[in-house]
């Protein structure tokens, strides 16, 4: 039954309420891969209303990789205070620096060598890969792994489940409109497919989604009980 198109009518309501952020490009500019990089390694494990300003202040002490690759150790530290998860800050200097006397001041443009750096895992290589240069990559964080959960009415409790929902969300995820795809699948997970209370009759996949026909979507993912 998945054989019904996701990404059309998710791209169509992305193109009529995507998020505003520092990061993103607005339709018809040019996407930074600096700014893609640096918005996705601070939102890991920070949320989207404590990195905007952060990102802001951030980009605009060091616009680029060169100059980020410039800084010092304790200002980049310093910099990063309050944001948590310090070895975060660490590997984002570390791979500025490689990228600066390694890359030619620019980032590898392939999800298997944006892995080779550091603090790249498979979520950034993969949202970087697609968000910055337009590569098709299956990019899965929380949000996407309840949105797809949900569609698919997957029945594996996490962390197993994390398996059949990569492959349900690489049947879905289109070759054009990669980053589009990858952030409007993060925004709906934020606005709509919510932990709680889901906005279903607001979805745009709500046509599609199988625990939503079920009348079950808080239901998914699946937790093991305790
Ligand atoms: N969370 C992680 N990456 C994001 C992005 N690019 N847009 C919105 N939320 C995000």
């Amino acid at each position: 039954k998945h054989r019904i198109d996701i990404a059309t009518p998710l791209l169509d309501w992305y193109d009529r309420h995507r998020r505003d952020l520092p990061w993103r490009a607005k339709p018809g500019e040019t996407v930074d891969p600096y700014r893609v990089w640096l918005s996705e390694v601070m939102l890991q494990q920070t949320t989207v209303a404590t990195v905007r300003p952060r990102f802001t202040d951030w980009t605009r002490r060091w616009p680029t990789f060169a100059d980020l690759a410039a800084a010092g150790e304790g200002e980049v530290m310093a910099a990063w205070a309050g944001l948590g998860y310090y070895a975060r800050a660490r590997n984002l200097l570390a791979a500025a620096r490689m990228i600066a006397a390694e890359h030619g001041g620019r980032l590898p443009d392939t999800e298997p060598a944006l892995r080779a750096l550091p603090g790249f895992g498979d979520y950034t290589a993969a949202a970087v890969a697609a968000i910055a240069f337009g590569r098709r990559a299956v990019v899965v964080d929380a949000n996407v792994e309840r949105v797809v959960a949900r569609l698919f009415a997957i029945d594996v409790p996490l962390p197993a489940a994390r398996k059949p929902i990569r492959a349900a969300a690489d049947t879905i995820t289109p070759a054009v409109r990669a980053g589009d795809f990858a952030q409007a699948m993060m925004d709906l997970g934020a606005a709509i497919c919510t932990p709680k209370r889901p906005r279903c009759l607001l979805c745009p996949l709500n046509h599609a989604c199988a625990a939503q026909a079920a009348g079950t979507p808080e239901a998914y993912p699946v937790r093991k009980p305790k």
